[in-house]
């Protein structure tokens, strides 16, 4: 494998001196992203959020910026992505908002019915077992909690198209897609937004 495609592996999961580098490099390509989801996100404000492949902290970060009231824990089945999360947001983990775990989504320890909302930007292409995933997350949510996916691919567009072809493991899902997983995993009230220029796409789901 030559070292682009090394390097763009990193994405699915960052290790090493690349996954370093792809780490601090992840918020130039994502925030803006993260961003206009987020400006998007017209729920109660949560109290309990789970953010879900965290990668560098970034958006756990922002996250507890835009509900103040709020308490997160971060999850990475990254060590390297766990240790950046907790590197970039040590003063909301000193204040006690913040908690930063290893973990993997298709097997999430955390507390059942716990959370308001839980989020995962960019990183739902690299879940194994679309349903099962969801199901857990559905199992962490109380009822009327919100799931939040944010991904740049609308599941069509060419660019993350050709990135599919070179990351292993990856996988791509139109709303379309997204709203069949969701539903038989136990969410409802599926709503999904498209940015007016990008393939950039948000869908939020209810339990
Ligand atoms: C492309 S990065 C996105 C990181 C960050 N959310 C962002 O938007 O910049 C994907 C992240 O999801 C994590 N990830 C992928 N699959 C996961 C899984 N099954 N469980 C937990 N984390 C996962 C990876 O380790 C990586 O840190």
């Amino acid at each position: 494998m030559g070292l682009f495609r090394k390097f763009i592996n990193q994405t699915r999961k960052p290790e090493g001196f690349l996954g370093k580098l792809m780490l601090n490099g992840m918020s130039l390509g994502h925030s803006k992203i993260a961003d206009w989801a987020m400006s998007l996100l017209d729920i109660p404000a949560p109290l309990e959020i789970a953010e879900l492949g965290c990668g560098n902290g970034r958006d756990a970060g922002e996250l507890l910026k835009k509900y103040p009231e709020a308490k997160l824990t971060a999850v990475d089945y990254s060590p390297l992505s766990v240790e950046k999360t907790k590197k970039n947001n040590a003063a909301m983990i000193q204040s006690g908002r913040m908690t930063v775990i290893e973990g993997d989504v298709s097997d999430l320890k955390l507390e059942a019915g716990k959370f308001d909302l839980a989020a995962a930007f960019e990183t739902i292409y690299f879940w194994p077992d679309l349903d099962k995933c969801f199901r857990n997350v559905a199992g962490i949510l109380k009822n009327g909690g919100y799931f939040m996916i944010v991904c740049e691919s609308d599941g069509e567009d060419k660019i993350t198209q050709w990135f599919k072809q070179r990351i292993d493991g990856m996988n791509t899902y139109t709303p379309v897609e997204l709203e069949k997983y969701l539903r038989h995993s136990g969410f409802s009230e599926v709503r999904a937004s498209h940015h007016d220029l990008f393939a950039w796409t948000m869908v939020l789901a209810r339990k």
